[in-house]
């Protein structure tokens, strides 16, 4: 049988700590990747009396599949709690998403909820957001005219993945290198025309980081 990596393991320790937060009664966003998998499971597991909304097909399936009620953003107008992860986590909470597609999803759920926990393991934690890449969703009407004025504002690469999002829009990644201030960024980023949405999460949104490592989990705490 093959080891798990001991990141796995940290992802894993991240995402059940985090459902520790949701009680009886709550509306919970779901957000996807590897590491909310394990919150999502962890949630599947308790069986609590909650209501959820899904950032992708993905974590609808995995949701239902758990026997858990999903519903609709709009069906659901506010949430208590959004629960997610992240690809960077800057030392001011400023976050990168998008490494699984979903950001666009993800950032209206996170905007519903009253309480937004990220999890990550401590690969995750950087000095500046920037290496990842910061994911866009993109209209394919003119991804050309959108990724020159992305290298307008000073990216120094655009490249198209593969794969579509669950919205059926063109997914890039734009290469800036370090980004010192990554709120004026996003306000350029979302001036764009025919950017659907970026992956950078303003640090405001953040309540709080758990964080795993091969050891403990700790949390930091945006105060
Ligand atoms: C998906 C995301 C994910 O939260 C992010 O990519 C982290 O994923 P993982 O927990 O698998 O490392 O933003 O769009």
């Amino acid at each position: 049988m093959n080891e798990r990596s001991a990141q796995d393991v940290a992802k894993e320790a991240a995402g059940r700590h985090a459902a520790g937060y949701v009680e009886p009664g709550m509306r919970v966003g779901l957000g996807t990747g590897s590491t909310v998998h394990w919150t999502i499971v962890e949630l599947g597991e308790r069986a609590l009396d909650i209501v959820c909304t899904a950032t992708s097909v993905q974590t609808h399936d995995l949701a239902t599949s758990l026997g858990m009620t999903v519903v609709t953003p709009d069906e659901i107008g506010r949430l208590d709690i959004a629960i997610d992860g992240a690809d960077e986590v800057a030392p001011g909470f400023d976050l990168t998403k998008g490494g699984g597609a979903a950001h666009t999803r993800e950032k209206i759920v996170a905007a519903m909820a009253d309480r937004f926990i990220v999890v990550v393991d401590e690969s995750k934690l950087v000095p500046e957001l920037g290496p990842f890449g910061i994911p866009l969703e993109v209209l394919d009407f003119a991804p050309g005219v959108v990724a020159a004025a992305v290298m307008a504002l000073g990216a120094a690469e655009v490249t198209t993945r593969d794969r579509r999002s669950d919205n059926g829009n063109l997914i890039m990644d734009a290469h800036f290198g370090p980004i010192g201030d990554p709120v004026t960024l996003a306000a350029q980023l979302s001036a764009v025309p025919g950017l659907v949405e970026h992956g950078i999460f303003p640090g405001a949104m953040v309540e709080r980081v758990v964080v795993a490592g091969t050891d403990a989990t700790r949390e930091l705490i945006n105060q």
